[in-house]
């Protein structure tokens, strides 16, 4: 496993990151045994992964709680980032925190995320209350998700985040054409959310309609799909032929398909970690083989190549959902 510095060299992470969304087992990834979630965090200490991904948000605190029962007594041995959500005055950043300190059993969190900015508080207000927590030693770094351009020009001057956390795969790179320049410009590293566009970059569903309803949502689905809800027409032609080439080149190199699309994205520049989703020991020990594998200048190069058609079709536009509040 690679490990990287961030925050002025105050925090080494892992490069592979495990997410813990899926372990609240809601409506987006259908249940969860809290067994194999437990199970999924300790295998993941045991791969070297000592950076963990979770939010009040995830079914509304059960991952922060499951999480932070998986750790255990190693909590200070790994970094924990966390996030607060539609939130933005003082006084409930603040009740955020204490929720989320309660739900994880800690008494501080390593990188606290602003989930989604907020416009309708000024970034002022909620940066201060954030310097508060971070002053009273409930979390030790500040950070950011889903911040394009204009919002990430607003907050720097009043703040530096340590990172934007932001979508970004093989499948996903809308963020190749503003905001990872924007990021590069401003010195702030960028951690890599849904890496393996929720399980796509597995291989493991031949087309649209074998991906689970609460997943099938995205912007490269069709809009059509039951819980989609973005209008959209989706590119699921040019998705499921570009996994199909995806799948030939790590065939041909002797690849796991999973961990190669995770390499990929660990070679780019400006991108301190992948935050990678599992539900079982299984996955997240495939998936922390990432953290070991450099890929070959031509294998980069035609996964590229693979990948631009549908990057070129899908655009500059990050949200994959088209979220209320956007990215801009
Ligand atoms: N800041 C934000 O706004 C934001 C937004 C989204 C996500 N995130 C963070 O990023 C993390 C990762 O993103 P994500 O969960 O959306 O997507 P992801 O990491 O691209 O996909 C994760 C899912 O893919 C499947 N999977 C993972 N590894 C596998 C393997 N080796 N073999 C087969 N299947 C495998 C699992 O689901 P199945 O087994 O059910 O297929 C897993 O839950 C989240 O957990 C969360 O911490 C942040």
């Amino acid at each position: 496993m690679k490990y990287k510095k961030i925050a002025q060299e105050q925090l080494e992470v892992s490069s592979v990151c495990m997410g813990c969304w899926a372990l609240a087992g809601d409506a987006t990834w259908g249940s969860q045994e809290k067994a194999d979630s437990i199970a999924t965090v300790r295998a993941a200490i045991d791969a070297g992964i000592n950076f963990f991904d979770t939010a009040e948000l995830y079914g509304k605190g059960y991952s922060e709680q499951v999480l932070g029962e998986a750790l255990g007594s190693d909590r200070d041995k790994v970094v924990i980032g966390s996030k607060f959500i539609r939130r933005a005055k003082a006084a409930d950043i603040t009740a955020a925190c204490e929720e989320s300190l309660t739900n994880l059993g800690t008494d501080y969190i390593d990188l606290y995320h602003i989930h989604w900015p907020s416009r309708e508080v000024p970034f002022a207000e909620s940066v201060r209350a954030m310097e508060d927590l971070k002053s009273a030693g409930k979390v030790r770094h500040l950070a950011v998700c889903n911040f394009g351009p204009g919002d990430l020009s607003d907050i720097l001057g009043l703040m530096t985040p340590v990172v934007n956390q932001l979508p970004y795969n093989l499948l996903w790179r809308a963020i190749e054409f503003e905001i990872l320049p924007a990021c590069a410009d401003a010195e702030v590293p960028v951690t890599c959310y849904s890496p393996m566009m929720q399980g796509l970059l597995t291989g493991k569903f031949r087309s649209a309609a074998d991906v689970p309803a609460g997943r099938a949502r995205t912007r490269l689905y069709s809009g059509d799909r039951p819980e989609a809800s973005h209008g959209e027409s989706g590119a699921e032609e040019e998705v499921f032929t570009a996994i199909a080439a995806i799948a030939k080149v790590a065939d041909e190199a002797g690849l796991d398909m999973a961990a190669m699309s995770l390499a990929w994205l660990l070679g780019r520049e400006g991108v301190a970690g992948v935050i990678v989703g599992a539900r079982t020991p299984e996955q997240i020990r495939h998936n922390a083989a990432a953290g070991d594998m450099a890929l070959t200048p031509d294998i980069t190069r035609r996964l590229d190549k693979i990948t631009e058609p549908l990057k070129q079709k899908m655009g500059s536009n990050a949200d994959m959902w088209n979220c209320p509040s956007r990215m801009r």
